[in-house]
């Protein structure tokens, strides 16, 4: 069985994070909600347990709690924030309700330097972001680190098997943070660290093989990472009978259609490019509302792959679906609004009788580009910001021509050629130009001009939820804009986006 570290979660914005640490640390780790119960834990056999931080006070009517047997399964287990205040309050302990919260950096003394905080220096900066405190440990329970505003920053029970810690360790502002979750996991909860990219791909092809059995099964390739690094690890279980098709819709970035047929040829895919950029255009045209525009483009996928896909007879459908999206996450945001939909090839599996496979269902982001590495795919690729399925269709504001559509592709190639140069790329999210349907009037030598303008959009974030404008410098605005105007027929000004998500969208349409 695959040694893995349960994360209960309390509704922390930083739970993914716990198990993405202990990922790095070579350790399987699996996020559940609060509310699994017991038995389905007990099923699992987890090497440890980590309870995460969350909003509430255990003296909130509802509040989120656990079965008091979980902290006799001879299981480890690491309480933090929250779970440290949970793990008090219902071992017998004292958990006073705090009316302000202690929010930021802090410095903590050790004053036990064994088990989790073997190694640490005995005063370090931690980070705090709590309301409640523990004010009297529960019986069989000794402080082990102390702050300026809390006696007991820290605790463990006198076997050295239950840990709380009122600070995060999972933030990088928590200077020893890794060395801690590294002590829990190797020294207390005598972890092994297995996980590795070559250890995940080898278990993944063997579970495909079982699956898909002498059937053939399909992909959609768009480009992405996701969806090229599920098709390699598919490749490798069956090969020949991995059957990609890549459509190009005609939406895409400057030359990156040719890229993608090279470099999945190169690697020996076996990869039908079909060129329905026409058909597309075709099914555009007067087509103006962003959501109509996804639409169409959605329906005209499945009617191209389909009618690509007819004559393999595949059993089994391969797609890029990543870990963060199959998290039955507790939210403590209430279930978010439909604000765009987001074209995938999301109706094809009902309506061709198709079966899934999801290699990457277990994998965060980062994971899927170090997969990706191990199976032989270019930085280049595996570091492209993403790109919206709809493609270019998104970011010609109002009615697509083809006119437009190259435009935009030369400015684009422009910004992204500017911002590699000056080693700014993977600092940003995503970067692009949009081009408006608004005329503004110039001067060029003597002449006055009367064009189109592009703006600009780059954006840093971290899952795309949100986001803020990237502070590029402005000599190297000042460049971008300065070769579009001269570069681009029919472009006389350059503006620069600087909306934040929410409430602009990354996207303008
Ligand atoms: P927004 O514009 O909603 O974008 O802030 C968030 C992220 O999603 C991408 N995006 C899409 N991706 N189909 C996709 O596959 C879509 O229709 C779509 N719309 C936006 C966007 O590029 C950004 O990364």
């Amino acid at each position: 069985m695959r040694e893995t570290v349960l994360v209960l979660d309390f509704g922390s914005q930083y739970t993914q994070l716990i198990a993405r640490r202990v990922r790095e640390l070579g350790v399987y780790s699996e996020i559940k909600p609060f509310s699994e119960p017991l038995e389905r834990i007990e099923e699992m056999q987890p090497k440890a347990i980590i309870l995460s931080g969350g909003p509430a006070s255990v003296w909130d009517e509802g509040s989120p709690s656990l079965n008091p047997a979980i902290f006799s399964l001879e299981i480890p287990i690491l309480g933090i924030c929250y779970g440290m205040q949970i793990t008090a309050h219902l071992l017998g302990g004292r958990v006073e309700r705090s009316t302000k919260r202690e929010f930021g950096p802090a410095e903590i003394e050790v004053t036990d330097g064994l088990d989790i905080f073997s190694n640490i220096p005995q005063k370090t900066r931690v980070w705090m972001s709590h309301g409640d405190r523990v004010l009297e440990l529960p019986k069989g329970f000794v402080s082990i680190a102390k702050s300026e505003n809390s006696p007991v920053a820290a605790m463990k029970d006198r076997q050295g098997r239950i840990f709380g810690t009122q600070f995060h360790p999972e933030v990088v502002h928590t200077e020893a943070g890794r060395e801690i979750i590294s002590n829990f996991l190797f020294r207390v909860a005598k972890c092994r660290g297995s996980w590795t990219p070559k250890s995940f791909v080898e278990t993944a092809i063997k579970e495909i093989r079982e699956k898909v059995g002498g059937s053939h099964v399909i992909c959609a390739l768009s480009g992405g990472v996701d969806s090229a690094v599920a098709a390699l690890i598919v490749q490798r279980a069956i090969w020949d009978r991995l059957h990609c098709i890549f459509v190009d819709t005609g939406l895409l970035r400057l030359g990156e259609a040719k890229e993608v047929v090279e470099t999945f040829k190169d690697l020996g895919l076996n990869l039908v490019h079909v060129d329905a950029g026409k058909r597309f255009l075709d099914k555009l045209r007067g087509v103006e509302d962003p959501e109509r525009k996804r639409k169409v483009i959605g329906e005209e996928f499945i009617r191209v792959f389909e009618d690509e896909s007819r004559v393999i007879k595949a059993e089994f459908l391969v797609q890029g679906t990543l870990y963060p999206d199959v998290i039955e996450s507790v939210s403590v945001r209430g279930p978010s609004a439909k604000i765009k939909s987001h074209h995938n090839v999301g109706g094809l599996p009902e309506r061709m009788n198709l079966k899934l496979i999801e290699p990457l269902r277990e994998l965060f982001k980062d994971e899927v580009r170090a997969v990706g590495r191990e199976l032989g795919l270019s930085s280049e690729t595996l570091e492209r910001h993403p790109f919206p399925g709809p493609g270019l269709a998104i970011r010609v504001i109002g009615e697509i021509t083809e006119e437009k559509l190259g435009r935009l592709r030369l400015a684009d190639s422009i910004f992204i050629e500017e911002i590699k140069k000056a080693g700014i790329y993977n600092d940003i999210w995503q970067a692009f130009c949009v081009i408006l349907p608004v005329k503004t009037v110039g001067v060029m030598g003597d002449e006055r001009t009367y064009e189109n303008v592009i703006a600009l959009r780059a954006v840093t974030s971290l899952d795309g939820m949100t986001a803020n404008w990237a502070r590029i410098p402005y000599g190297i605005l000042e460049r971008i804009s300065a070769r579009i105007i001269n570069e681009v027929k029919g472009i006389n000004r350059v503006v620069y986006d600087i909306s934040t998500k929410p409430p602009s969208t990354i996207e303008w349409e």
